[in-house]
Formats: structure tokens, C-alpha cells, sequence
């Protein structure tokens, strides 16, 4: 096969500019994080529980701050602090249901552009928060920011599979988890206290996770539509005007004919979050801490860097070595991980270099999340099913994506105050059963043949490509056939 035929501009240039939703995505997820105290202090200031002497004195680290701090906050800051972080997840669980909606209404392409809008004004809502009050402003932002976020972790990997070549159809869409990874990074690095994590800079530090949104507005316009979306419109308008209606969803749980696939998607994306990766994301500062590690914030920034590193070894892998493959040696060395971080835990006390066996497991953990469960989750949905019922299956699983990431971010610092030494115990427990249902057979099967010519529709001009699915009008039966029959 000619695959370097197959990798084009128009493809690149496709791939780069949605996946800027994607690190838009990775920023808002890890940019909360550094600034907490700063912030705090600044909702604290504008309920008016934090007195002017009491926040400068905390802003000056001296002893009177030190002090206050350790007295622990107001409840009202906590409250306002704690809703700051979980309203972006259920903002994102609730749009994660429209992404067949939006990808259907318009296209893809004009999907995209239409959420920036979103991401634009939470932008602006957190990077003008002191005009009014902060923590309502912040809250609003992130709200609208998660809600942004639920419809583009969805459309991108859409688009990306759509128009991704066969042969390359995992390594780019791991692209999209490639770029989460590196928006994580990016706002742990931006995040330190001498760069914006500061009571200067913070509303900019928060307002910049819009910024990719603006890029990415200039250049959707270049971007071609996904030809399969232009299929059902073209093609199949009876069926385009069906996916548009919202009972798809339904039709598709109570299908039996989808069943397996189903399962295996959703189980996919259940067990990514319930892995536990997110207790390290949201909490690794305090989890270092626990561990005994002397700078907690440059070993978070650590595991973003080992992070990145590993989504780029899966991009290599994973057309090679396989979805199932990668997704298990991912998970079991996860749970060997979760295993070894509780050994060292449990002795650290006892043996001083026991605190480098918790940092070693954790990145280790964090490197075997990359290797498979991270990025493939995201694409394989897009590849379990045909034309008609993928945005719906793609919205069910981001969904169940965003409700467990919620779950786990609201409960895992009550795990760990009951835990304590333990709390990895449960993500060990867990990981054995979880994988079970991501070594079904399908996990490996794609039923999204590729264009006849062995070439995707990027790499074609837009009529080539366009010509080339309705010419080629059998490739509906293929995906039929492997489908059992499409209900739609
Ligand atoms: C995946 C997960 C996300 C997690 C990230 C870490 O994208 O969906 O919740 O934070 O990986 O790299």
C-alpha cells in the first residue's frame, strides 16, 4: 500500500485544526489545579469572609498567613471553590448528549465552529471575572467551558475518524487524546506561580483556555467536510433527517443488533475513567505529598510530561500492535501499578526510599493509561459503528466518559480520607473486572471499511471524494454486512 499517498496537506491540516478543540479540552481539564489558593483567596475577598489584612497576609506568605490558611477557609469559599471545579464536568455530561445533534445539523466542520462560540465566551466570562463578582463569573465560565468541552470530545474524534485513511486510522485518533495531554501540560507549566498561577495573572491563566478556539475558528474554513457526513446527506437524506431526530439514542440502547458493540464501547469508556487516571490528574499534587516527594508540583509536572511522552509511543503502536492488545497490557499494568503505589505507601514510613516506589508506580501508571486505555476509548467508538448509528453511540459514550470522570473527581478525596494508605487498593480491585469486557473480539474490529481505492476522502479532492462514496454505494453493504443490519 502507497501509505505515504495517503497523508496529505489537506489531511494534516484537518487533523491539526480540530485537534485544537482536543487541547483546549486537556487545558481546562488541568489548568484548575496550580492557581486553588490564589483563587481562593480571591472568592474569599469578594464574599467578603476574607478580610483585606488576612488576604494580604496570606498573599505575602507570611507567618499571619500561614496561619490563616491552616485554620482552613471559610465554608463558603470551599463551597464556591468546589462547584468552580465540578460544574465543568456536569456541563460536559449534559452536551456530551447533543454531539449527534450538532455533527448531524450542519456537518462536522461547521459543528466544530459553531460550539467555539461557547469556548469563546467562557473565555472571555473568566478572563474578565474582577469586573464583577470573580466566583460567580469563574463559575459561570467553567460551566459553559465543560459544556464546550463535552461536544468537542465528541466531534473531534468524529471528524478525525471520518476522515482519517484506514491505515492510520488509530495513530490519528490518537491525535486527539495527544493533544488532551499536551493542553494538560501546557496549563501545569503556565499554571506555576511565576508564570500566571499568581494574584496577578490567574483570570488570564483561566481565560486562555478559549484562546485555541479563535485558531481553531480561522481555520475550520480550510478544513474539508467529512466526506461520510456529506454520504447521508448527499446519498441518504431520509436517513440524515432520522439521525437528526434525538430518539436515535433510544433506538440505539434497545437495539440488539448493536448490543455487543455497545457494551464494549461503553465499557471502554467507563473503564478509562474508573482506572483511576483521574485521581492523579486532579489530586497528584496532595497524592505526592502523602507520598513524601519534597516538590510535589514539579513531580504533577512530571507525570504530564511522561504523559505526553507515552500518548506519543501509542501513536507508533497502535496500528500495529492493536486496539485489544494495547488496551490490555494498558489496564493490567495500571492494576500492577495501583498495587506497588500501595506497598509504597504502606512502608514509606518504615523505609525512606519507599516514597521513590510511589513516584516510580505513579508514573509507570500514568505511562501504561497512555500506552492504551487513554487514547483509544476516544477513537474505537467512532470505529464500532457504521454511518448512521455512530454520533448517536459517540454521544452515549461520552456521556458515561463524563458521568464516571464526575464521579470519581467528586468522591476520590473522601476514598482517600477513608483509605487512607489504601485508597489505590480500590482502582486494583477494580481494574481486573473492567478490563474483561474491553478484550471482546470487536475491540479489534473496525466496521468502517475504507474508501475502494484503498485512499481516505482527505487525501482526495473534495468531488473525488464525494463521487467516490456514492459510486461506491457498496460499501454501505459491507458496513451492513458486518453490522448485522442497520437500524437506521
Ligand atoms: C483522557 C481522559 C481524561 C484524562 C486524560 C489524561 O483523555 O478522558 O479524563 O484526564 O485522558 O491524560
Amino acid at each position: 500500500m502507497e501509505n505515504g499517498k495517503q497523508l496529505t496537506g489537506t489531511l494534516a491540516l484537518a487533523v491539526f485544526t480540530a485537534a485544537l478543540g482536543s487541547l483546549q479540552y486537556g487545558y481546562s481539564l488541568g489548568v484548575i489545579n496550580a492557581p486553588q489558593k490564589v483563587i481562593e483567596r480571591h472568592y474569599g475577598r469578594s464574599l467578603g469572609v476574607w478580610s483585606d489584612r488576612a488576604a494580604n497576609a496570606s498573599e505575602n506568605h507570611t507567618e499571619e498567613g500561614r496561619v490563616l490558611l491552616e485554620a482552613g477557609q471559610h465554608p463558603a469559599v470551599t463551597m464556591y471553590w468546589s462547584l468552580s471545579v465540578a460544574i465543568f464536568s456536569i456541563g460536559g455530561m449534559l452536551s456530551s448528549f447533543l454531539v449527534g445533534f450538532v455533527g448531524d445539523l450542519k456537518g462536522r466542520v461547521k459543528g466544530m465552529l459553531m460550539v467555539n462560540v461557547l469556548a469563546i465566551a467562557a473565555g472571555l466570562l473568566m478572563s474578565l471575572c474582577q469586573m464583577w463578582k470573580p466566583h460567580i463569573m469563574v463559575i459561570s465560565g467553567r460551566a459553559v467551558m465543560g459544556f464546550y468541552c463535552g461536544l468537542t470530545s465528541g466531534l473531534v474524534p468524529m471528524y478525525i475518524g471520518e476522515i482519517a485513511p484506514k491505515s492510520y486510522r488509530g495513530a490519528l485518533g490518537t491525535l486527539h487524546q495527544l493533544a488532551i495531554v499536551i493542553g494538560i501540560l501546557l496549563s501545569q507549566v503556565i499554571g506555576l506561580d511565576f508564570v500566571l498561577g499568581n494574584d496577578a495573572f490567574w483570570p488570564i491563566l483561566l481565560g486562555l483556555s478559549g484562546a485555541p478556539a479563535v485558531l481553531q475558528s480561522l481555520l475550520l474554513p480550510l478544513c474539508p467536510e467529512s466526506p461520510r457526513y456529506l454520504y447521508i446527506v448527499l446519498g441518504k437524506e431520509q436517513e440524515a433527517r432520522k439521525s437528526l431526530s434525538q430518539g436515535v439514542l433510544w433506538s440505539l440502547i434497545r437495539s440488539p443488533i448493536y448490543r455487543d458493540q455497545l457494551f464494549v464501547a461503553l465499557m471502554m469508556h467507563i473503564s478509562q475513567q474508573l482506572s483511576g487516571i483521574n485521581a492523579i490528574f486532579y489530586y497528584s499534587t496532595s497524592i505526592f505529598a502523602q507520598a513524601g516527594i519534597a516538590q510535589p508540583v514539579y513531580a504533577t509536572i512530571g507525570v504530564g510530561a511522561i504523559n505526553t511522552v507515552f500518548t506519543l509511543v501509542s501513536v507508533a503502536l497502535v496500528d500495529r500492535a492493536g486496539r485489544r492488545t494495547l488496551t490490555l497490557v494498558g489496564l493490567g499494568g495500571m492494576c500492577l501499578c495501583a498495587i506497588a503505589m500501595t506497598v509504597g505507601l504502606k512502608f514509606q514510613n518504615d523505609y525512606a526510599w519507599m516514597s521513590n516506589v510511589s513516584m516510580v508506580a505513579i508514573f509507570l501508571f500514568v505511562s501504561f493509561f497512555e500506552i492504551g486505555p487513554g487514547p483509544i476509548p476516544w477513537f474505537i467508538v467512532a470505529e464500532l459503528f457504521s454511518q448512521g448509528p455512530r454520533p448517536a453511540a459517540i454521544a452515549l459514550a461520552g456521556c458515561c466518559n463524563w458521568t464516571s470522570n464526575f464521579i470519581i473527581g467528586m468522591t476520590f478525596p473522601y476514598i482517600q480520607e477513608a483509605l487512607d494508605c489504601y485508597v489505590f487498593v480500590l482502582f486494583a480491585v477494580l481494574l481486573p473486572p473492567l478490563s474483561l469486557p474491553c478484550a471482546h473480539k470487536s475491540v479489534n474490529m473496525s466496521t468502517e471499511p475504507d474508501f475502494e481505492s484503498g485512499d481516505s476522502g482527505a487525501s482526495e479532492t473534495y468531488p473525488q471524494q464525494c463521487s467516490a462514496l456514492r459510486k461506491n454505494g457498496h460499501h454501505g453493504h459491507a458496513k451492513v454486512h458486518l453490522t448485522g443490519i442497520d437500524i437506521f
